[in-house]
Protein backbone atom coordinates (compact mmCIF):
# COMPACT_ATOMS: atom_id res chain seq x y z
CA UNK A 1 0.00 0.00 0.00
CA UNK A 2 1.43 3.25 -1.28
CA UNK A 3 2.17 6.24 1.10
CA UNK A 4 0.74 9.10 -0.70
CA UNK A 5 2.60 12.05 0.05
CA UNK A 6 1.44 15.98 -0.35
CA UNK A 7 2.51 18.26 -3.02
CA UNK A 8 5.48 20.21 -2.12
CA UNK A 9 6.62 23.90 -3.21
CA UNK A 10 9.07 22.01 -5.31
CA UNK A 11 6.38 19.55 -7.25
CA UNK A 12 3.59 22.62 -8.00
CA UNK A 13 6.68 24.23 -9.43
CA UNK A 14 7.24 21.38 -11.89
CA UNK A 15 3.14 20.97 -12.18
CA UNK A 16 3.00 24.90 -13.28
CA UNK A 17 6.05 23.90 -15.48
CA UNK A 18 4.25 21.51 -17.49
CA UNK A 19 0.80 23.15 -17.71
CA UNK A 20 1.46 26.54 -17.41
CA UNK A 21 0.45 28.92 -14.04
CA UNK A 22 -2.36 30.38 -15.19
CA UNK A 23 -3.57 26.59 -15.85
CA UNK A 24 -2.62 25.89 -12.08
CA UNK A 25 -5.25 26.67 -9.02
CA UNK A 26 -4.06 26.40 -5.66
CA UNK A 27 -5.97 28.88 -3.75
CA UNK A 28 -8.94 27.79 -1.48
CA UNK A 29 -11.89 29.73 -3.85
CA UNK A 30 -10.47 28.44 -6.93
CA UNK A 31 -10.55 25.09 -5.50
CA UNK A 32 -14.00 24.99 -4.34
CA UNK A 33 -15.48 24.36 -7.85
CA UNK A 34 -12.86 21.03 -7.82
CA UNK A 35 -13.96 20.21 -4.42
CA UNK A 36 -17.10 18.36 -5.19
CA UNK A 37 -19.50 16.75 -8.14
CA UNK A 38 -23.05 16.32 -7.72
CA UNK A 39 -23.17 13.71 -5.22
CA UNK A 40 -25.38 14.85 -2.31
CA UNK A 41 -23.18 18.07 -0.39
CA UNK A 42 -19.93 16.13 -0.39
CA UNK A 43 -16.97 18.38 -0.23
CA UNK A 44 -13.45 17.27 -0.34
CA UNK A 45 -10.26 20.01 -1.46
CA UNK A 46 -7.78 19.39 -3.19
CA UNK A 47 -4.25 20.43 -2.99
CA UNK A 48 -3.62 21.92 -6.26
CA UNK A 49 -6.32 21.59 -9.20
CA UNK A 50 -4.88 21.77 -12.68
CA UNK A 51 -6.33 21.82 -16.35
CA UNK A 52 -3.29 20.40 -19.21
CA UNK A 53 -3.71 21.64 -22.45
CA UNK A 54 -2.70 18.57 -24.24
CA UNK A 55 -2.07 14.99 -24.04
CA UNK A 56 1.49 14.92 -23.13
CA UNK A 57 1.22 17.34 -20.52
CA UNK A 58 -1.33 14.74 -18.82
CA UNK A 59 1.60 12.66 -19.34
CA UNK A 60 3.99 14.25 -17.45
CA UNK A 61 2.06 15.33 -15.18
CA UNK A 62 1.02 11.66 -14.14
CA UNK A 63 4.72 10.43 -14.78
CA UNK A 64 5.30 13.34 -12.18
CA UNK A 65 2.85 12.00 -9.12
CA UNK A 66 3.41 8.42 -9.71
CA UNK A 67 7.24 8.86 -9.24
CA UNK A 68 6.18 11.24 -6.29
CA UNK A 69 3.38 9.13 -4.75
CA UNK A 70 0.66 11.72 -5.05
CA UNK A 71 -2.80 11.18 -5.60
CA UNK A 72 -4.40 12.31 -8.77
CA UNK A 73 -8.32 12.03 -9.00
CA UNK A 74 -9.46 12.98 -12.89
CA UNK A 75 -12.16 15.00 -13.24
CA UNK A 76 -14.46 16.00 -16.07
CA UNK A 77 -17.72 18.10 -15.62
CA UNK A 78 -18.43 17.12 -12.07
CA UNK A 79 -21.58 16.30 -12.84
CA UNK A 80 -21.25 12.38 -11.36
CA UNK A 81 -23.95 11.28 -8.67
CA UNK A 82 -21.67 8.72 -6.82
CA UNK A 83 -18.68 10.59 -5.59
CA UNK A 84 -15.97 9.57 -8.74
CA UNK A 85 -14.54 12.81 -9.03
CA UNK A 86 -14.32 13.41 -5.56
CA UNK A 87 -10.37 14.20 -4.68
CA UNK A 88 -10.77 11.96 -1.15
CA UNK A 89 -7.16 11.99 -0.21
CA UNK A 90 -6.13 15.73 -1.35
CA UNK A 91 -3.75 15.44 -4.15
CA UNK A 92 -4.10 16.81 -7.38
CA UNK A 93 -7.46 17.25 -9.46
CA UNK A 94 -6.44 16.63 -13.50
CA UNK A 95 -9.36 18.61 -14.76
CA UNK A 96 -9.69 17.63 -18.42
CA UNK A 97 -11.91 21.05 -19.34
CA UNK A 98 -9.54 22.27 -21.99
CA UNK A 99 -9.78 18.92 -23.93
CA UNK A 100 -12.78 20.51 -25.50
CA UNK A 101 -12.96 20.13 -29.42
CA UNK A 102 -14.37 17.51 -31.52
CA UNK A 103 -11.32 16.53 -33.49
CA UNK A 104 -13.17 15.18 -36.23
CA UNK A 105 -16.35 13.74 -37.91
CA UNK A 106 -16.02 11.28 -40.54
CA UNK A 107 -19.10 11.09 -42.47
CA UNK A 108 -17.91 8.21 -44.50
CA UNK A 109 -17.37 5.87 -41.75
CA UNK A 110 -19.97 7.55 -39.74
CA UNK A 111 -17.40 8.10 -36.98
CA UNK A 112 -16.34 10.81 -34.91
CA UNK A 113 -13.08 11.40 -32.90
CA UNK A 114 -13.73 14.16 -30.04
CA UNK A 115 -11.83 15.20 -26.53
CA UNK A 116 -13.49 13.99 -23.55
CA UNK A 117 -13.84 17.60 -22.54
CA UNK A 118 -16.70 18.46 -24.97
CA UNK A 119 -20.33 18.55 -23.39
CA UNK A 120 -22.19 15.68 -24.64
CA UNK A 121 -25.19 17.66 -25.95
CA UNK A 122 -23.32 20.00 -28.13
CA UNK A 123 -21.44 16.97 -29.34
CA UNK A 124 -24.65 15.31 -30.24
CA UNK A 125 -26.05 18.66 -32.19
CA UNK A 126 -22.83 18.38 -33.97
CA UNK A 127 -23.23 15.49 -35.50
CA UNK A 128 -26.92 15.61 -35.49
CA UNK A 129 -26.43 18.93 -38.34
CA UNK A 130 -24.82 16.03 -40.40
CA UNK A 131 -27.91 13.70 -40.10
CA UNK A 132 -26.46 11.39 -37.76
CA UNK A 133 -27.13 10.61 -34.42
CA UNK A 134 -24.87 9.70 -31.28
CA UNK A 135 -27.98 8.61 -28.68
CA UNK A 136 -26.10 8.62 -25.62
CA UNK A 137 -27.87 11.75 -23.66
CA UNK A 138 -27.87 11.11 -20.05
CA UNK A 139 -30.12 13.84 -18.10
CA UNK A 140 -27.38 15.99 -17.46
CA UNK A 141 -26.89 15.99 -21.35
CA UNK A 142 -26.54 19.92 -21.27
CA UNK A 143 -23.67 20.19 -18.95
CA UNK A 144 -21.85 16.68 -18.67
CA UNK A 145 -18.29 15.50 -20.67
CA UNK A 146 -18.30 12.80 -22.94
CA UNK A 147 -15.44 11.67 -21.26
CA UNK A 148 -17.39 11.64 -17.77
CA UNK A 149 -19.70 9.46 -19.62
CA UNK A 150 -17.35 6.83 -20.72
CA UNK A 151 -15.82 6.71 -16.85
CA UNK A 152 -18.98 6.18 -15.59
CA UNK A 153 -20.45 4.10 -18.60
CA UNK A 154 -23.42 6.57 -18.70
CA UNK A 155 -26.78 5.53 -20.23
CA UNK A 156 -29.63 7.77 -20.33
CA UNK A 157 -33.25 7.30 -21.89
CA UNK A 158 -32.27 5.79 -25.40
CA UNK A 159 -30.19 3.39 -23.95
CA UNK A 160 -33.26 1.00 -24.21
CA UNK A 161 -33.22 1.19 -28.22
CA UNK A 162 -30.24 2.21 -29.07
CA UNK A 163 -27.69 1.03 -25.63
CA UNK A 164 -25.13 2.08 -23.68
CA UNK A 165 -21.84 4.22 -23.99
CA UNK A 166 -20.44 0.35 -24.67
CA UNK A 167 -22.24 -0.01 -28.02
CA UNK A 168 -20.53 3.17 -29.30
CA UNK A 169 -17.33 3.99 -27.65
CA UNK A 170 -14.74 1.88 -30.24
CA UNK A 171 -11.28 3.35 -29.02
CA UNK A 172 -9.47 5.11 -26.98
CA UNK A 173 -6.03 7.16 -26.14
CA UNK A 174 -5.55 6.71 -22.39
CA UNK A 175 -2.68 8.22 -20.48
CA UNK A 176 -1.52 5.42 -17.70
CA UNK A 177 -0.50 6.39 -14.18
CA UNK A 178 3.41 5.80 -15.94
CA UNK A 179 2.49 8.28 -18.45
CA UNK A 180 2.70 5.71 -21.40
CA UNK A 181 0.37 7.02 -23.83
CA UNK A 182 -1.78 3.78 -25.51
CA UNK A 183 -4.64 3.45 -27.90
CA UNK A 184 -6.75 0.89 -26.80
CA UNK A 185 -8.59 -0.83 -29.63
CA UNK A 186 -8.82 0.12 -33.16
CA UNK A 187 -11.78 2.27 -35.19
CA UNK A 188 -13.79 -0.79 -36.29
CA UNK A 189 -16.57 -2.34 -35.72
CA UNK A 190 -15.26 -5.55 -34.56
CA UNK A 191 -12.83 -6.43 -32.40
CA UNK A 192 -11.66 -9.76 -31.36
CA UNK A 193 -7.76 -9.03 -31.10
CA UNK A 194 -7.16 -10.30 -27.67
CA UNK A 195 -8.90 -8.92 -24.68
CA UNK A 196 -10.93 -5.46 -25.29
CA UNK A 197 -8.81 -2.95 -23.10
CA UNK A 198 -11.73 -0.32 -24.63
CA UNK A 199 -14.27 -1.86 -23.21
CA UNK A 200 -12.49 -2.50 -19.52
CA UNK A 201 -11.81 1.71 -19.81
CA UNK A 202 -15.51 2.30 -20.08
CA UNK A 203 -16.83 2.81 -16.54
CA UNK A 204 -13.77 2.63 -14.72
CA UNK A 205 -14.00 5.63 -13.17
CA UNK A 206 -11.03 6.82 -13.92
CA UNK A 207 -8.49 4.02 -11.93
CA UNK A 208 -7.37 2.75 -14.74
CA UNK A 209 -6.10 5.60 -17.05
CA UNK A 210 -6.77 9.29 -17.85
CA UNK A 211 -8.75 9.41 -21.53
CA UNK A 212 -7.25 11.80 -23.75
CA UNK A 213 -9.49 11.03 -27.13
CA UNK A 214 -12.60 8.99 -27.84
CA UNK A 215 -13.93 7.34 -31.19
CA UNK A 216 -17.34 6.79 -31.73
CA UNK A 217 -19.64 4.88 -33.73
CA UNK A 218 -22.57 7.25 -34.79
CA UNK A 219 -25.76 5.66 -36.50
CA UNK A 220 -28.53 7.57 -39.07
CA UNK A 221 -30.82 9.96 -37.24
CA UNK A 222 -34.53 8.74 -37.53
CA UNK A 223 -36.26 11.39 -39.23
CA UNK A 224 -39.79 10.39 -36.99
CA UNK A 225 -40.82 10.27 -33.47
CA UNK A 226 -43.93 10.44 -31.32
CA UNK A 227 -44.00 11.04 -27.37
CA UNK A 228 -47.08 10.36 -25.02
CA UNK A 229 -47.16 10.30 -21.14
CA UNK A 230 -49.42 7.13 -20.20
CA UNK A 231 -50.81 7.39 -16.53
CA UNK A 232 -51.41 4.80 -14.13
CA UNK A 233 -53.14 4.52 -10.59
CA UNK A 234 -49.84 2.68 -9.09
CA UNK A 235 -46.50 2.17 -9.25
CA UNK A 236 -46.91 -1.68 -9.70
CA UNK A 237 -49.58 -0.86 -12.56
CA UNK A 238 -46.94 1.43 -14.55
CA UNK A 239 -44.10 -0.96 -14.16
CA UNK A 240 -45.80 -3.74 -14.77
CA UNK A 241 -46.75 -2.88 -18.20
CA UNK A 242 -43.10 -1.93 -19.08
CA UNK A 243 -42.56 -5.34 -20.02
CA UNK A 244 -45.76 -6.33 -21.47
CA UNK A 245 -44.69 -3.56 -23.82
CA UNK A 246 -41.61 -5.38 -25.36
CA UNK A 247 -43.65 -8.54 -25.34
CA UNK A 248 -45.97 -6.83 -27.66
CA UNK A 249 -42.73 -7.12 -30.22
CA UNK A 250 -42.02 -3.42 -29.75
CA UNK A 251 -38.93 -1.79 -28.56
CA UNK A 252 -39.58 2.17 -28.07
CA UNK A 253 -36.96 4.53 -28.32
CA UNK A 254 -37.59 5.43 -24.43
CA UNK A 255 -39.27 4.29 -21.93
CA UNK A 256 -39.58 6.30 -19.01
CA UNK A 257 -40.95 5.99 -15.28
CA UNK A 258 -42.09 8.84 -12.74
CA UNK A 259 -43.45 8.47 -9.64
CA UNK A 260 -46.38 11.68 -9.04
CA UNK A 261 -44.23 13.11 -6.09
CA UNK A 262 -41.18 13.56 -8.65
CA UNK A 263 -43.19 15.29 -11.30
CA UNK A 264 -45.05 17.28 -8.20
CA UNK A 265 -41.49 18.48 -7.11
CA UNK A 266 -40.50 19.21 -11.12
CA UNK A 267 -43.75 21.53 -11.39
CA UNK A 268 -42.68 23.39 -8.24
CA UNK A 269 -39.27 23.80 -9.09
CA UNK A 270 -39.38 24.73 -12.70
CA UNK A 271 -43.09 26.62 -12.85
CA UNK A 272 -44.14 24.08 -15.93
CA UNK A 273 -47.68 23.65 -16.99
CA UNK A 274 -48.93 20.43 -16.15
CA UNK A 275 -51.54 19.39 -14.51
CA UNK A 276 -51.32 16.85 -12.80
CA UNK A 277 -54.62 14.73 -12.32
CA UNK A 278 -56.27 13.52 -9.07
CA UNK A 279 -56.02 9.44 -8.57
CA UNK A 280 -53.01 9.38 -10.82
CA UNK A 281 -49.56 8.14 -9.22
CA UNK A 282 -47.34 6.68 -11.61
CA UNK A 283 -46.55 7.77 -15.67
CA UNK A 284 -44.47 6.23 -18.03
CA UNK A 285 -42.81 8.37 -20.82
CA UNK A 286 -42.68 6.19 -23.87
CA UNK A 287 -41.41 7.47 -27.31
CA UNK A 288 -41.40 5.67 -30.54
CA UNK A 289 -39.03 6.49 -33.44
CA UNK A 290 -38.46 5.99 -36.81
CA UNK A 291 -39.01 6.86 -40.65
CA UNK A 292 -42.12 5.67 -41.60
CA UNK A 293 -45.12 7.61 -39.76
CA UNK A 294 -47.72 4.64 -40.20
CA UNK A 295 -45.40 1.95 -38.89
CA UNK A 296 -44.56 4.41 -35.92
CA UNK A 297 -48.90 5.14 -34.95
CA UNK A 298 -48.74 0.99 -36.14
CA UNK A 299 -45.89 0.78 -33.22
CA UNK A 300 -47.84 3.07 -31.10
CA UNK A 301 -51.02 0.98 -31.11
CA UNK A 302 -49.77 -1.91 -30.18
CA UNK A 303 -48.21 -0.40 -27.10
CA UNK A 304 -51.25 1.67 -25.59
CA UNK A 305 -53.06 -2.24 -25.73
CA UNK A 306 -50.33 -3.09 -23.38
CA UNK A 307 -50.83 -0.32 -21.80
CA UNK A 308 -54.47 -0.64 -21.70
CA UNK A 309 -54.31 -4.63 -19.66
CA UNK A 310 -52.30 -2.62 -16.93
CA UNK A 311 -55.65 -0.08 -16.41
CA UNK A 312 -53.75 2.80 -18.48
CA UNK A 313 -56.27 5.69 -17.10
CA UNK A 314 -54.75 8.08 -19.53
CA UNK A 315 -52.85 8.50 -22.77
CA UNK A 316 -51.13 12.26 -23.89
CA UNK A 317 -49.63 12.33 -26.94
CA UNK A 318 -46.96 15.42 -27.44
CA UNK A 319 -48.71 17.45 -29.96
CA UNK A 320 -45.74 20.07 -30.62
CA UNK A 321 -42.04 19.97 -30.41
CA UNK A 322 -42.77 22.78 -27.31
CA UNK A 323 -45.16 19.67 -25.36
CA UNK A 324 -42.26 17.44 -26.23
CA UNK A 325 -39.47 19.67 -24.84
CA UNK A 326 -42.00 20.24 -21.48
CA UNK A 327 -42.06 16.55 -20.99
CA UNK A 328 -38.70 16.16 -21.10
CA UNK A 329 -37.89 19.07 -18.88
CA UNK A 330 -40.17 17.33 -16.41
CA UNK A 331 -38.17 13.88 -16.68
CA UNK A 332 -34.51 14.94 -17.22
CA UNK A 333 -34.65 17.75 -14.09
CA UNK A 334 -36.31 15.34 -12.03
CA UNK A 335 -33.44 14.50 -10.11
CA UNK A 336 -32.27 18.25 -9.55
CA UNK A 337 -35.49 18.91 -8.47
CA UNK A 338 -35.60 16.20 -5.44
CA UNK A 339 -32.23 17.37 -4.52
CA UNK A 340 -33.59 21.06 -4.40
CA UNK A 341 -36.48 20.24 -2.02
CA UNK A 342 -35.05 17.74 0.04
CA UNK A 343 -31.64 16.24 1.96
CA UNK A 344 -31.48 12.86 0.15
CA UNK A 345 -29.44 10.09 -1.27
CA UNK A 346 -29.28 8.52 -4.60
CA UNK A 347 -29.34 5.08 -5.57
CA UNK A 348 -29.10 3.93 -8.99
CA UNK A 349 -30.82 0.13 -8.64
CA UNK A 350 -31.28 -1.98 -12.07
CA UNK A 351 -32.70 -5.62 -12.45
CA UNK A 352 -34.36 -7.59 -15.04
CA UNK A 353 -37.42 -5.31 -16.76
CA UNK A 354 -39.89 -7.80 -15.52
CA UNK A 355 -39.10 -7.50 -11.89
CA UNK A 356 -39.43 -3.92 -12.05
CA UNK A 357 -42.67 -4.39 -9.77
CA UNK A 358 -41.47 -6.31 -7.27
CA UNK A 359 -38.58 -3.92 -6.88
CA UNK A 360 -40.67 -1.04 -6.26
CA UNK A 361 -42.89 -2.26 -4.48
CA UNK A 362 -40.00 -3.64 -1.63
CA UNK A 363 -38.81 -0.07 -2.18
CA UNK A 364 -41.51 1.07 -0.80
CA UNK A 365 -42.31 -1.67 2.13
CA UNK A 366 -38.43 -0.89 3.13
CA UNK A 367 -38.99 2.60 3.11
CA UNK A 368 -41.98 1.97 5.50
CA UNK A 369 -39.79 -0.31 8.22
CA UNK A 370 -36.64 2.23 8.45
CA UNK A 371 -39.15 5.66 7.92
CA UNK A 372 -37.88 7.08 4.87
CA UNK A 373 -39.63 8.27 1.99
CA UNK A 374 -38.42 7.71 -1.59
CA UNK A 375 -38.86 9.73 -4.76
CA UNK A 376 -38.65 6.32 -7.63
CA UNK A 377 -37.36 7.44 -11.52
CA UNK A 378 -35.50 6.11 -14.23
CA UNK A 379 -35.70 4.51 -17.42
CA UNK A 380 -37.65 1.96 -16.47
CA UNK A 381 -37.53 -0.27 -20.04
CA UNK A 382 -33.77 -0.94 -19.06
CA UNK A 383 -35.57 -2.22 -15.73
CA UNK A 384 -33.14 0.58 -14.20
CA UNK A 385 -34.68 2.90 -11.52
CA UNK A 386 -33.30 5.63 -10.06
CA UNK A 387 -34.24 5.70 -6.12
CA UNK A 388 -34.02 9.21 -4.60
CA UNK A 389 -34.41 8.55 -0.56
CA UNK A 390 -35.99 11.34 1.11
CA UNK A 391 -35.40 12.16 4.76
CA UNK A 392 -38.80 13.02 5.21
CA UNK A 393 -39.98 12.19 8.98
CA UNK A 394 -36.20 10.89 9.57
CA UNK A 395 -34.51 12.15 12.87
CA UNK A 396 -30.70 12.98 11.62
CA UNK A 397 -29.71 10.46 14.28
CA UNK A 398 -31.58 7.42 12.35
CA UNK A 399 -30.35 9.20 8.57
CA UNK A 400 -26.63 9.16 10.14
CA UNK A 401 -26.88 5.61 11.24
CA UNK A 402 -29.84 3.30 10.39
CA UNK A 403 -29.99 4.31 6.76
CA UNK A 404 -27.31 2.59 5.41
CA UNK A 405 -29.33 -0.66 6.42
CA UNK A 406 -32.36 0.49 4.53
CA UNK A 407 -29.84 1.40 1.27
CA UNK A 408 -28.32 -2.04 2.24
CA UNK A 409 -31.97 -3.83 2.26
CA UNK A 410 -32.48 -2.35 -1.00
CA UNK A 411 -28.97 -3.61 -2.50
CA UNK A 412 -29.87 -6.58 -1.38
CA UNK A 413 -33.43 -6.84 -2.75
CA UNK A 414 -31.91 -5.52 -6.00
CA UNK A 415 -29.07 -8.34 -6.26
CA UNK A 416 -32.01 -10.48 -5.41
CA UNK A 417 -34.13 -10.20 -8.57
CA UNK A 418 -30.77 -10.53 -10.71
CA UNK A 419 -29.62 -7.42 -10.42
CA UNK A 420 -26.96 -4.98 -9.35
CA UNK A 421 -26.08 -1.90 -7.13
CA UNK A 422 -25.69 0.67 -10.19
CA UNK A 423 -27.24 0.81 -13.68
CA UNK A 424 -25.59 4.12 -14.82
CA UNK A 425 -24.27 6.42 -12.29
CA UNK A 426 -21.18 4.09 -11.23
CA UNK A 427 -19.66 3.18 -7.59
CA UNK A 428 -17.27 6.37 -6.48
CA UNK A 429 -17.63 6.74 -3.23
CA UNK A 430 -20.74 6.31 -1.74
CA UNK A 431 -21.49 2.92 -3.46
CA UNK A 432 -18.05 0.93 -3.13
CA UNK A 433 -19.22 -0.31 0.68
CA UNK A 434 -22.43 -2.25 -0.98
CA UNK A 435 -19.91 -3.83 -3.36
CA UNK A 436 -19.94 -6.95 -1.39
CA UNK A 437 -23.62 -7.71 -1.59
CA UNK A 438 -22.82 -7.77 -5.17
CA UNK A 439 -20.20 -9.61 -5.92
CA UNK A 440 -18.10 -12.27 -4.14
CA UNK A 441 -14.81 -11.88 -2.56
CA UNK A 442 -12.90 -13.59 -5.99
CA UNK A 443 -14.63 -10.99 -8.49
CA UNK A 444 -13.36 -8.23 -6.63
CA UNK A 445 -9.71 -10.03 -6.05
CA UNK A 446 -9.84 -10.15 -10.26
CA UNK A 447 -11.10 -6.29 -10.34
CA UNK A 448 -7.90 -5.95 -7.99
CA UNK A 449 -5.92 -7.45 -9.67
CA UNK A 450 -6.88 -5.59 -13.02
CA UNK A 451 -6.42 -1.98 -10.99
CA UNK A 452 -2.77 -3.51 -9.85
CA UNK A 453 -1.90 -4.07 -13.40
CA UNK A 454 -3.02 -0.59 -14.81
CA UNK A 455 -1.54 1.44 -11.55
CA UNK A 456 0.85 -0.58 -9.44
CA UNK A 457 1.39 2.46 -6.68
CA UNK A 458 -2.52 3.46 -6.76
CA UNK A 459 -1.77 7.08 -7.14
CA UNK A 460 -4.89 7.06 -9.78
CA UNK A 461 -8.52 8.21 -8.21
CA UNK A 462 -7.69 6.17 -4.93
CA UNK A 463 -10.97 5.20 -2.61
CA UNK A 464 -13.47 4.88 -5.59
CA UNK A 465 -14.99 1.01 -6.61
CA UNK A 466 -12.88 -0.82 -4.07
C1 LIG B 1 -31.50 10.74 -14.54
C2 LIG B 1 -30.15 10.72 -13.93
C3 LIG B 1 -30.21 10.98 -12.47
O1 LIG B 1 -31.87 9.81 -15.22
O2 LIG B 1 -29.49 9.54 -14.23
O3 LIG B 1 -32.22 11.74 -14.33
ZN1 LIG C 1 -30.67 8.19 -15.30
Amino acid sequence: MTTFNSISADILQQIESIAGETNTYTSHDDLERYSHDETEDLHYYPEVAVKPQNTEQVSALLKLCNEHNIPVTPRGAGTGLSGGALPVNGGLIISMESFNSIIQIDERNMQATVEPGVITEVFMNAVAEKGLLYPVDPASKGSCFIGGNVANCSGGPRVVKYGTIREYVLNLEVVLPSGEIIWTGANTLKYASGYNLTQLMIGSEGTLGIVTKIVVKLIPKPTLDVLMLASFVTNEQACGAVSAIFRTGIIPSTLEFMERKGVEWVIQHDAINFTLQDGINAYLLIEVDGNNQDIIFADCEKINTALEEFDCKDILFADSSAQKEELWTIRRTMGVSVKSNSIYKEEDTVVPRAELPALIKGIKEIGARYGFESVCYGHAGDGNLHVNIIKAGMSDEDWNTKLKDGIREIFQLTVSLGGTISGEHGIGLVQKEFMSIKYPDINLALMRGIKGVFDPKGILNPGKIF
